[in-house]
This record gives structure tokens, C-alpha cells and sequence, in this order.
């Protein structure tokens, strides 16, 4: 990610971000595309081997349509959890053919839209959806593709609050159970039974519980295949971690290469589902300083972005490295706690950051946002959300959202007669 200062001033792919936040306004998301690109296609590439390999990119990252746009024209699918990412993924031009479905709530509504479009597969999660399927696939009078979403009961050694493999999560099949399933879903004809797939957590910095998951899952496979059941591929999520601090994640390459040496010579397509690693360092989100105030017990920096821009760091305690967008040279170095406007204690970016001691006005950047950012942003304290742009891979700064406006807050709302 070409994220770096020129002349004291901090820009992306060249392009100065203070003149953007002139251009665009604050709190602004700005995404590297060529950054979203080059990670893409290291996965793509290791991915590849003697057999079919699909990258499904995870919209729940990001859902934006220029975003999904630009792995839809790299070739990659989706994997979508609701009707609504089903829309965009389609609406981007993703095609249907490309789209998994996975998830351990879809309504019935959801099961037919995604049925009635033709995706790849639907991946289940409980057996209620099983019977619910081949229902619909009845009505529809064609079969649903389907895919197994295994609990392998793997621990990814990552934060409690987004491990998904483990017995106690409420993801995925129990693994002990899969093979009685499978009998069951002989019995229905609606169904066919074309993958297994897992996703054990997100933000993974370690390859053991990849490879374990992995194996017991392809383990599986491999009794499916000669119980005679056609299986077509197998799915081994997303999950892989991304340096914000100080961690040392495995490359999506070394990731990547690591699941397609797990498949062997096991005559099975290959899916991954990364959302995470494709689009978190292609993004910073700007933002203005609003007041600095001193208390006898702290020094706060208030920001004019919010918990309602970017939850993480409150939802995960997660950390994000924050700099000024302009050095002040000679600037004092305290620790601050940078914080937003909404009315909420734990509406705090940073506690105790050493941070050069910025002026009201000044712009400062929190990197590594193109995950986990404007996907979980919300109206709270009726602030509308933020506007992004792209620096296109060409160099452009293409607006892709615009901000919202007090009336985009109160769209669909009704006064009292
Ligand atoms: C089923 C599924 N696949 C893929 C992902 C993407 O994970 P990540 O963004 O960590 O790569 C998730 C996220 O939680 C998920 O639930």
C-alpha cells in the first residue's frame, strides 16, 4: 500500500489525502484499488493448482459496489450472508454462477431468492434448512446446490468475539454428525449435495488451525467420495489475519499455497472465501480534529469521526494505528485518548496514544479501515454516514458513496398524522 508522507504530507497512491478530505469532506474513506488488486491476485495465483479454484470474496467485509465491482472484473465470486449482499454481489455484476451463500439464519425468502437467481451453492448451517431447501427446490422443480458448513472444533487462536470453529460457536455442523446428514439428505430429492466447506474465524495470524480444520475437512471429503456422493469442491473460508500492530499473519499467498498442499491429489475443486485480507490495508479513513481538552486527569483529542463510522476498535478492542495527515515538526509527543463525538464512553479510538499533539482543524488518518469499516456503520446519534472514494488503479480519485444527508436519515420514516 503505497500510504506515505511527500513533503510532510501524508498520501495515497500519490494522491495528497488533505486535498481529498478539501474535495470530499470528513470522515472520509479513501481505498487504494490498486492495493485491493494486488491482494486479490496473490491469493488468486497461490490458489491455483491441478484442479478449479474459485476466490469468493467475503462482501461482509466490504460491501460497496465499486469494491465488489473490482474483484468481479479479477474473475473472483462472493460469498454473501444475506439477501440484501445477495443483491449487490448481482446488482456488481458478480456472477450468479460465482456466489456461495453462507449464514445460520437465511429466511425462507432468502433460500428462494438465492435458489431463483442460481447460484453456486447454498452453504447450511442447520439441519432445518435442509428440509426447508428441498422444499423449495420441489416447488421451483430444480434440485438446490448445496454445501456442508463444517464445525471442525478448532481453536484459530484469535479474539473470542470472531471465532466461529469452535463447538460452542453457533456456526457450522457439528463434524461428528456429517456423515449420519449426509444419509438423510439421500433421502431428499430436492437436494444436491455438492461441497463441504468451513470458516473457523477471522483476523488469524496463525496457519495450525487453518491446517487442522483443513484436514479433518478434506478427511471427510474423502469418505464422501467413496460413499459415491458427487462432491465438486471443497471450501476452506476465509479467515486470514492482517497486520494492524505488531502481528506477523501468514502472506494470503503462504495461506493460500497452505490449503491447496492440504487438498493433495483429492479430486475436488478448491473455494476460499477471504474478505478481511482482500480490502483491510487498502483503506484510511480521515478525519478531522474537532477540540483538544484537557482535564486534570487526560488529554482527549475529539475527532469528527465516530463509533458510527468505525465500530472496531469499541466492538474488538481492536487497534489501529492513527497519524497526522500534516507533520507538525517540533509538535509535542503525549499520550492522548482519541475519541468521537457520539454520546457514548467507549466512543474511543485510542487510549494513551502517543500521537504529536495536534490543533482543532487538523487532519488526522486511521489506517487500515477497508475491512470491518463502512460495512458496520450505522446512523447512531443521527449521523449520517460517511462518504468513500477510490483512487482507482490508474491513479483517479473516483467518489464511490456519497455522504449521506439529513434527509438520507430520515428516508422511509412517517410523521404522526
Ligand atoms: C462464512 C464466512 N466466510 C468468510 C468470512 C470472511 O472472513 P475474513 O474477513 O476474516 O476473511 C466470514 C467472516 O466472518 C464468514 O463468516
Amino acid at each position: 500500500l503505497a500510504l506515505d508522507y511527500q513533503d510532510g504530507r501524508l498520501s495515497l497512491d500519490g494522491l495528497s489525502l488533505e486535498a481529498l478530505a478539501a474535495d470530499f469532506g470528513t470522515p472520509l474513506y479513501v481505498y487504494s484499488q490498486a492495493a485491493m488488486i494486488d491482494a486479490a491476485q496473490q491469493v488468486d495465483t497461490a490458489l491455483a493448482g491441478p484442479t478449479p479454484h474459485l476466490v469468493c470474496y467475503a462482501l461482509k467485509a466490504n460491501p460497496s459496489l465499486a469494491v465488489i465491482q473490482t474483484f468481479a472484473r479479477l474473475g473472483l465470486g462472493a460469498d454473501v450472508t444475506s439477501g440484501g449482499e445477495l443483491f449487490r454481489a448481482l446488482r456488481a455484476g458478480v456472477p450468479a454462477a460465482k456466489v456461495v451463500f453462507s449464514g445460520v439464519g437465511k429466511t425462507p425468502a432468502e433460500l428462494r431468492a438465492a435458489l431463483d437467481s442460481g447460484i453456486r451453492a447454498l452453504h447450511v448451517e442447520t439441519e432445518g434448512e435442509l428440509a426447508a431447501l428441498n422444499a423449495i427446490a420441489g416447488e421451483l422443480g430444480r434440485p438446490a446446490p448445496i454445501a456442508l458448513r463444517i464445525n471442525p472444533d478448532v481453536d484459530p487462536h484469535t479474539h473470542p468475539k470472531i471465532a466461529t470453529g469452535m463447538s460452542e460457536n453457533k456456526f457450522g455442523l457439528p463434524w461428528g454428525e456429517v456423515l449420519r446428514i449426509v444419509e438423510d439428505i439421500r433421502k431428499m430429492p430436492g437436494l444436491r449435495l455438492v461441497g463441504l466447506s468451513m470458516h473457523i474465524g477471522s483476523q488469524i495470524t496463525r496457519l495450525d488451525g487453518f491446517q487442522e480444520a483443513a484436514r479433518l475437512v478434506a478427511s471427510l471429503a474423502a469418505d464422501l467420495l467413496s460413499a459415491g456422493v458427487a462432491l465438486e469442491y471443497l471450501d476452506f473460508g476465509g479467515g486470514i489475519g492482517v497486520r494492524y500492530a505488531d502481528e506477523t499473519p501468514p502472506s494470503p499467498a503462504e495461506w493460500a499455497g497452505a490449503l491447496r498442499a492440504v487438498l493433495g491429489d483429492l479430486p475436488l475443486g478448491l473455494l476460499a472465501e477471504p474478505g478481511r485480507s482482500l480490502v483491510a490495508g487498502s483503506g484510511v479513513l480521515i478525519t478531522r480534529v474537532t477540540g483538544i481538552k484537557r482535564t486534570p486527569a487526560k488529554t482527549f483529542v475529539i475527532l469528527d469521526a465516530a463509533m458510527n463510522d468505525l465500530i472496531r476498535p469499541m466492538l474488538y478492542d481492536a487497534y489501529h494505528s492513527i497519524d497526522p495527515v500534516l507533520q507538525r515538526p517540533g509538535a509535542p509527543v503525549e499520550p492522548v485518548d482519541i475519541v468521537g463525538p457520539v454520546c457514548e464512553t467507549t466512543d474511543t479510538f485510542a487510549r494513551g496514544r502517543d500521537l504529536p499533539l495536534p490543533e482543532p482543524g487538523d487532519l488526522l488518518a486511521i489506517r487500515q479501515v477497508g475491512a470491518y469499516g463502512m460495512s458496520m456503520a450505522s446512523n447512531y446519534n443521527s449521523r449520517p454516514r460517511a462518504a468513500e472514494v477510490m483512487i482507482t488503479a490508474d491513479g483517479a480519485a473516483l467518489p464511490i458513496r456519497d455522504r449521506e444527508t439529513y434527509d438520507d436519515l430520515v428516508r422511509g420514516e412517517r410523521l404522526l398524522p
